[in-house]
């Protein structure tokens, strides 16, 4: 089976981050997006890995390569955005004859895809799709299910909605789902939409089945997604001190990466600091990634994500922020105020 993530898009809603960064490597844990996809691919038995690319092609391309993988990655540039469907159609030379997962390279999941996997192989249906419960499906895409399990129809956002059961990013393919992209038009918002061409499979007597998302799924398309991806993750990580820490308190897992210099503070997990940051006279809060190259003096940040080479010095407290890369904030006086950010790399700020 070969596996086809998407790391094309906008990513609109994640402006102003992305203006100059592709959403999928946006860091959550410190690592991009992108990679807890293909790690869940590679787990699940894919060797060949398509990635489509969109406006940001050299940086997906970059980041990418910069780390190892177990499986042969071939980049595949799709250009503007023309759907879920549109990235298929522009893959049909990568997947060729092979049934294979499409996975949106935004999206998060606790527990993988291997038993959604080994599903997808036992009861050989034309597509498997991966759903999860909901409590407000009108914000989804929904499906309708029969007493076996078996899609019968897909609604976007619906008033009323069908089921409890939104799509997650994660579909099973045979290749005829070529032939659906090839025979759908596109939506009132021009895309090609993979529900459509989902439902073509239905209504041409196609197999749909549906596989149940237990652990969590989180898709990171707004700020407010990746602080909680963030927490999710964090939620998970185990303790390792590969840097340094001298005259601080460190209390439950904490991760220091190599390089990362910790004085005087105190560290409160869970959270993670990233290689060559330095901390000094700081609290650094539970669900907290700072990122790498990182300075943060006399300030206090909780519940937040700081990308990497940005610098924080006497900025109060910090809580629930997205603070990009390269980002400068300062302070003149020393007060416990509560700052919320949504700021974009290389913004400057200062207070
Ligand atoms: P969306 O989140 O629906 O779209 P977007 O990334 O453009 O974000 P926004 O709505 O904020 O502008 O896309 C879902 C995923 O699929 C996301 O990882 C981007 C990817 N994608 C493509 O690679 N190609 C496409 O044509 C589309 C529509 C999305």
């Amino acid at each position: 089976m070969k596996a086809l993530i998407l790391s094309g898009g906008h990513g609109t809603r994640l402006r102003p981050l992305t203006y100059s960064q592709q959403k999928q490597l946006i860091p959550v844990a410190n690592k991009p997006v992108l990679f807890y996809a293909i790690e869940d691919v590679i787990e699940a038995g894919v060797d060949e890995i398509g990635i489509v690319t969109g406006p940001n092609r050299e940086q997906v391309i970059e980041t990418v390569n910069s780390a190892e993988w177990d499986a042969e990655i071939t980049f595949i540039h799709q250009g503007e955005p023309k759907g879920l469907a549109h990235a298929i159609l522009v893959a049909e030379e990568f997947l060729g004859d092979e049934e294979f997962v499409m996975y949106l390279g935004d999206n998060i999941l606790r527990d993988g895809i291997v038993d959604h996997a080994r599903k997808f192989r036992e009861n050989d249906p034309d597509s498997l799709i991966l759903l999860t419960e909901v409590d407000d499906p009108s914000r989804f895409g929904v499906a309708e299910l029969d007493e076996n399990g078996n899609v019968v129809r897909l609604v976007e956002k619906p008033k009323i909605p069908p089921s409890n059961f939104a799509l997650v990013g994660i579909y099973f393919f045979k290749p005829v789902i070529i032939e659906a992209c090839k025979s759908i038009k596109p939506s009132w918002r021009n895309e090609l939409e993979i529900t459509d061409a989902i439902q073509w499979l239905v209504e041409n007597g196609y197999s749909v089945e549906a596989s149940i998302v237990r652990g969590w799924w989180k898709d990171t398309g707004k700020p407010e997604d990746i602080l909680e991806a963030n927490r999710l993750i964090l939620d998970d990580i185990r303790e390792r001190i590969s840097g340094e820490v001298a005259d601080s308190t460190v209390i439950g897992r904490v991760v220091v990466e190599d390089g990362a210099r910790i004085v005087n503070s105190t560290i409160k997990g869970p959270c993670i600091i990233g290689r060559n940051t330095k901390i000094e006279n700081a609290y650094i809060g539970p669900y907290t990634a700072i990122g790498n190259g990182c300075v943060i003096r006399d300030t206090e940040i909780e519940d937040s994500v700081v990308l990497d080479e940005s610098v924080i010095e006497r900025a109060g407290r910090i809580v629930e922020s997205l603070i990009g890369r390269g980002v400068r904030i300062k302070k003149d006086s020393i007060k416990p105020s509560g700052h919320r950010f949504v700021i974009g790399d290389n913004s400057e700020v200062i207070l």
